[in-house]
Parts: C-alpha cells; structure tokens; sequence
C-alpha cells in the first residue's frame, strides 16, 4: 500500500471557480480517487490562496476586511468543488495560524542557510491609494513600439518585455493617476545558492519531460536570479517577523500552505505531518497548471530543501482549457463559471468529457460544446447506462442468475483489461483509459442487441434464458462502471445501490456478481439536451455583462507575471500573399557598436549585398558583444518602416527569439545563404 498526498494549486481568492480551473480540479480529484479504488492510503489537501495586492483592493473597493472577502469566496468555491465532486480530505486558506506558523519555520531555515539578502528597489508608487504597484497594475505606451494602453510588463503589440518604469506616460490602474517612482527595500532569496541541487532535481524525472527540457537551458552557465520575496506595507498578508513593516509576497505563503493544510488535517484526525512530509513514507504528487511552473519548479523546491522537507515525488503539468479552439471569452458565453455550469448541466458530464481528453502531456484541452454533448449522449448514455437500463427490470424479481452463464469470454476479456486500464490513470493518461473502457462498453452492446431481453420475455418459456442474458449484461455494466468510477463517483454510486453492495474496489471488476438481488432501476443520467448547454452560455454571456469584479480571462491574477515560462499564442492564420508582404533578407553585419546612452540597443551596421547598406537598432547589448558580431549573418525584415528613435533611426529590424534582456537569440542561416538573398 502507498501513502500519497496529492494537493491542487490553490485557487486565488479573488474571483469564482471557473470551467477552466476545473480541468485541474477535475483531473486531480479522478487521480485521487483512483488511487483510493486502488487500495492505496491517499489524502487530497488544498486551500484557498488568500493574499496578495489584489485581494487588498478589493476589499477596499468594496469597502469591507479582507478577511470576509476571503471568508465569503472561500465558501463559494468550496460549494463549487462539492458540486462536482471534487472531494478533498481538508480544505483549508493561506491565512491561518497553521500557514503562519510554518512560514516562519521555513523563513527561520532560509536565514539559516544565508540566503535572504536585502536589497533597495526602484518601484512605481500610486500616492493616491498609497501603495506600490506591481506590473500589472501599470499601462501606457509600449517603450518601443509607442503602442497605446499596455501592461507594466509587455507589449501585446510588439512584445518587448520591459519594466513599469519603462512605460511612456504611465498611469496607475487602481486610481487613474500618474505614478511616481519610489524607492523600498525588498528581502531576495538567492535561489543560485541551491543551482546545483536544482539542476539535478529537476532533470531527475519528478517533471513532464517537456518541462525538465525547458528548465536545461535555465541552469546551463546561467546563475539563478535572486527572487524578490517582500512587500512592503500595506500589503494583506504575513508580516515578516524579523522585518517588520515587511511582507512575504503572496507566491512565498502560498505553496507554504500545502503543507500548512496537511498540519490542519493532522489535527483533525491525530495524523503526524511529519510522516507525510518528512523522510520517505509518504509521496508527494502536485497538480498544477503549466502558467505556476516557475514557481512550482523553481521556487518551491528549494525552500522545501532547504527547510528539510520532503521533495515531491511527481508534478503533474497540465495545459489551458480552450472553448471551441478559443480562450474562454465573456463575450462569447464561453468563460463559463461552475456554479453557472451546475445550473443546467450534469457535473458528471463534464468529468467525463474532461477525462477523455486529458493526456499525460501539457497540452492544452479544448471543449467543443457540441462534441462535448455528443460524446456523452453516445458513449455515457447509450453505450454505458444503456446496459443497466435495458436489463435491470428484468430480474428485479429474479435477482441475477445463481452461477455466472457463457458470456464468450466477454467478462474474462474486461476483467484482463483491468490492470491497463489502471497503468493508463497512474500516468494520467485519461483519455487512453477512457478509450480502453469504451471498447469493453462496445464489445457488450452487441451482445445485448443480438440476445435481446425485450424479445426474450415475452415469452415465459424463455425465463432462466432471460435472466442469464440479463446477469451477463448486468455484469458488464458493473465492470465498466468500476473501471469508470474514478470519473463518475455518482454514477458509481447508484450502481452500488442497483448491485446491493458499494462499487470501492478496483479488485471488484476481477469476480462476476451472482446469485444476488437486484434493486429497483432508477435512472443514472440523463441524455444532454443541446437547449440546456446554450441555456448556459446565454446565461455566462449576462453574467459576464454585469459582473465587474471577477478576473480577466485573458490575463491571469499575477501580480507579477512569471516571464520565464510565459506562453506565446499563435497569431490569427494568414495566407500566403499576407506572409510574402513580410521582406525578409539574409545580412551581413559589417559594422556593430554599442549606443552608449542606452541599455538595451547596439547599433548594428547591415549589408544585404553590394552596396546596400542599412543602420538598425537592436535590443540584443545584453546578450551579444559587438565584436562577436562583426561579419555574421543575420535575418532582417528589410521592409517595416523606418523608425525613429532617441539615437537615430532604424531601417528595420533583426529578427530573434526569446523574451528579451540576456534571453536573446539571433537566427543564423545555413552555410551558402548570401546577403540580399530574400526568405520564402
Ligand atoms: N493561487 C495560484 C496558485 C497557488 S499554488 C501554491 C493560482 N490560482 S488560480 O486560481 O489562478 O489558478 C488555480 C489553478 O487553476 C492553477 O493551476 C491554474 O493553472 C489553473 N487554471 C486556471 N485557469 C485555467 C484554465 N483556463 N485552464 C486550465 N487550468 C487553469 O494560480
Ligand atoms: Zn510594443
């Protein structure tokens, strides 16, 4: 037997769950329950993220403590959760004694190690609100490409990565004023101190290779930056003890507060927290979302190191929810909240449909709302359900047949299914489980339409035949739902209740019911009506319109973006004519020099051939050395217009990858490519 504790992110407080949050909610609470149907000690822990710059804004706005703001949203997404059956063993909040307390703890470790350094920073400050602002809450003109209305962050236009400060007449979004810049002094962790330890971790097959691939090139002759842990009053959240007048960012107490979850369960139950996050008796599996990576990857682990916790066993990373092959919109009906959802659907629909198209991969997940209703009127409805509801009242008088009849090997061949099936929801590969349980449920169908119980009673002659037909069906029907109950815990249950016995182990799908009764057949699910799913998106569509307060689809709750690990989505599809009226032209570079009054730009001199000369400014000083740069070739769109800058103008541009500052990578052709040559 295992011990496992699984935990959820913890979901901010600020806004209501939606039908995006529950992909990952969704998706753990199926792993839970598999491993508990498996026989394996599992907890499921999570809480409510609680702090942060955004919490304390709202209360403010809504004129009202932080902590009943906390209080209410807590109780609705804890409502939400048990409306999908989403079950946690403890749910607690990142502002409780127990967080408190275990916050110090792994701070007083973090002294220890000597590694929280002080630092003064320059930061834009609301004087009208009296508080720092983080990235986000800052917009004006791109620096670079002048656009108007931008984060503090980047450009959505060019994206130019930047700090606030860069912005051009930058404005406060809290109270519509100017900032001005402020100097505080922040505590940083110096992460760099634990580059080796981290390096091996996470290459040591804990993260989806696809993340363990990614974070190489973070760690090969690269230090670590120092993480900025603080913020200074007024700031809703822990104030550190040895810096008063301090607070630890959200993002620190956090994931703290996993751990703070398990010390309130312990104290609920008598259960020891150290024998679930201390030395190896227990594993630890995190679920999250591919957008918290960073700090899941990074930043977590060396605080657990550090502090001398148990490291997690596995972090299971999954993608975005796209609706109909688009980000969730209010104005679309398609940002669609749970509780909006439980109005009109049946929850376990959407854990079915989730499950069938969950991978162990990070990709994202797409709903379709006409898939989604005709996958679980055909698989659920018609292929499971439809066993049960054609057979059932057959033998309510009889109870199913004394020993199991000939099935042609049907149940044998289901029940030798059991352990693939399992490897499949270990590894989280929902949809390949959900696909090997749906070719039993097709294997079974036939066997009911060729032996046909509605025929069969019609003739009293026929009754012991009728029975054995009906206890092979109803057996099948068992199998699969036990193969399916991680996924549908309510269907699961009204089977039990059908079979006279609780369905709670996955060793059940091994042994053919016989001999028992059967109960009255009540109905399990009914068919999706197409009407209820635009019902709901009508109604997410008014919410949307009158709801101001809940977050912004499109842009996350940050308060400061995770950069490292930012997703870009791809632009619109174009035609070939529109991708042609790009120029791009191999270049060499003959002259390289750096704009002293600039940070960023080196003055790049570019031949595409003959005399064709052109000057541009690049934003690569921090990653490339003019000398390096003398005679290469490069990649130029030839054809933007011209722009003018402080130190002259550039005559377009040289195309590179990477977010900006030292992540910057210029593209090199092939030996023979010649300047002037044009890309297409
Ligand atoms: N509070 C942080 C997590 C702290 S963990 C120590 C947070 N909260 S959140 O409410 O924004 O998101 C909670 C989880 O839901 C995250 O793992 C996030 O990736 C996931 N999702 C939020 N929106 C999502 C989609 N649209 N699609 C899939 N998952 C999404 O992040
Ligand atoms: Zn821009």
């Amino acid at each position: 037997m295992r011990r496992i504790l699984v935990t959820s992110a913890l979901p901010y407080a600020n806004g209501h769950i939606h039908i995006g949050h529950l992909v990952e909610y969704i998706q753990t609470d199926i792993w839970v329950r598999f491993q508990k149907l498996r026989g394996n000690r599992c907890i499921y822990l999570c809480a409510d993220d609680t702090h942060g710059t955004a919490i304390m804004i709202r209360a403010n706005q809504e004129k009202r403590a932080e902590t009943e703001l906390i209080a209410e949203m807590a109780e609705a997404h804890q409502q939400d959760f048990a409306g999908f059956s989403i079950r946690f063993d403890h749910y607690g909040s990142t502002n409780s004694e127990a967080n408190r307390s275990t916050c110090e703890q792994i701070w007083l470790a973090l002294r220890k190690a000597d590694m929280v350094v002080e630092r003064e920073i320059e930061q834009l400050y609301d004087t009208e609100k009296g508080i720092f602002l983080a990235d986000r809450m800052v917009r004006g003109n791109c620096p670079h490409c002048k656009s108007p209305d931008q984060p503090g962050d980047n450009c959505s236009n060019c994206g130019a990565t930047y700090s606030p400060k860069e912005l051009i007449n930058a404005i406060s979004t809290i109270s519509g004023t100017t900032p001005e810049s402020r100097c505080a002094s922040h505590l940083f962790v110096q992460v760099e101190k634990l580059h080796d330890f981290l390096e091996e971790w996470t290459q040591s097959g804990t993260l989806p290779k696809e993340s363990a691939n990614y974070l190489k090139n973070y760690f090969l002759n690269k230090e670590l930056k120092d993480w900025d842990i603080s913020r200074p009053a007024p700031y809703f959240g822990f104030e550190i003890p040895d810096s008063p007048g301090n607070y630890w960012y959200v993002w620190f107490d956090a994931p703290i507060g996993y751990i703070a979850a398990t010390l309130e369960w312990c104290e609920l139950t008598g259960e020891k927290t150290d024998a679930w996050w201390r030395g190896d008796n227990a594993e630890i599996h995190h679920f999250i979302g591919k957008d918290i990576q960073y700090f899941h990857t990074l930043f977590w682990p060396a605080m657990l190191k550090v502090a001398g916790y148990s490291l997690p066993e596995r972090i299971h990373i999954h993608g975005f929810l796209t609706v109909g092959g688009q980000k969730m919109a209010k104005s679309k009906g398609t940002f669609i909240r749970a509780a909006t959802y439980l109005r009109h659907l049946n929850p376990e629909a959407l854990r079915y449909y989730y499950a069938s198209r969950l991978s162990s991969k990070i990709e994202d997940i797409d709903l379709n709302l006409e898939d989604f209703t005709t996958k679980v009127n055909s698989d659920l409805v018609g292929k499971v359900i439809n066993l049960a509801s054609r057979s059932a009242k057959f033998v309510a008088d009889t109870g199913l047949s004394a020993s199991y009849p000939d099935d042609g090997g049907l149940f044998a061949a289901g029940a030798s299914e059991g352990e693939a099936i399992a490897a499949a929801y270990e590894a989280g590969d929902y949809s390949l489980a959900m696909r090997r349980i749906l070719e039993l449920a097709d294997r079974a169908n036939p066997y009911v339409e060729q032996n046909a119980p509605w025929e069969l009673r019609k003739d009293p002659s026929k009754a012991a035949e009728l029975q054995d037909v009906c206890s092979v069906a109803l057996n099948l029907f068992r199998q699969l739902v036990i193969y399916l109950a991680p996924v549908l815990p309510d269907i699961a249950e009204k089977a039990g209740e059908l079979f006279g016995e609780p369905l709670d182990s996955w060793e059940q799908a091994q042994q053919p019911l016989t001999g028992t009764k059967i109960s009255k057949f009540k109905h399990m699910m009914q068919r999706i009506d197409p009407k209820n799913v635009q019902a709901m998106t009508e109604e997410s569509k008014e919410e949307a319109a009158l709801d101001t307060t809940s977050q912004d689809p499109q842009s996350r709750n940050y308060e400061d973006s995770a950069a490292p690990l930012k997703e870009e989505p791809l632009e619109e599809e174009i035609n070939f004519e529109d991708f042609m009226k790009a120029d791009l032209r191999i270049a060499r570079v003959v002259e390289a020099k750096e704009v002293p009054e600039s940070r960023k730009l080196l003055q790049l001199t570019l031949s595409l051939g003959g005399d064709e000369r052109r000057n541009v400014f690049a934003g690569i000083k921090a990653a490339y050395d003019p000398v390096d740069l003398i005679g290469r070739l490069v990649v130029l769109a030839a054809n933007l217009a011209p722009r003018k800058m402080k130190f002259g103008v550039s005559e377009g541009m040289v195309i590179a990858s990477g977010g900006g500052g030292k992540e910057v990578f210029l593209l090199s052709p092939d030996e023979g490519a010649l300047p002037g040559q044009r890309l297409h």
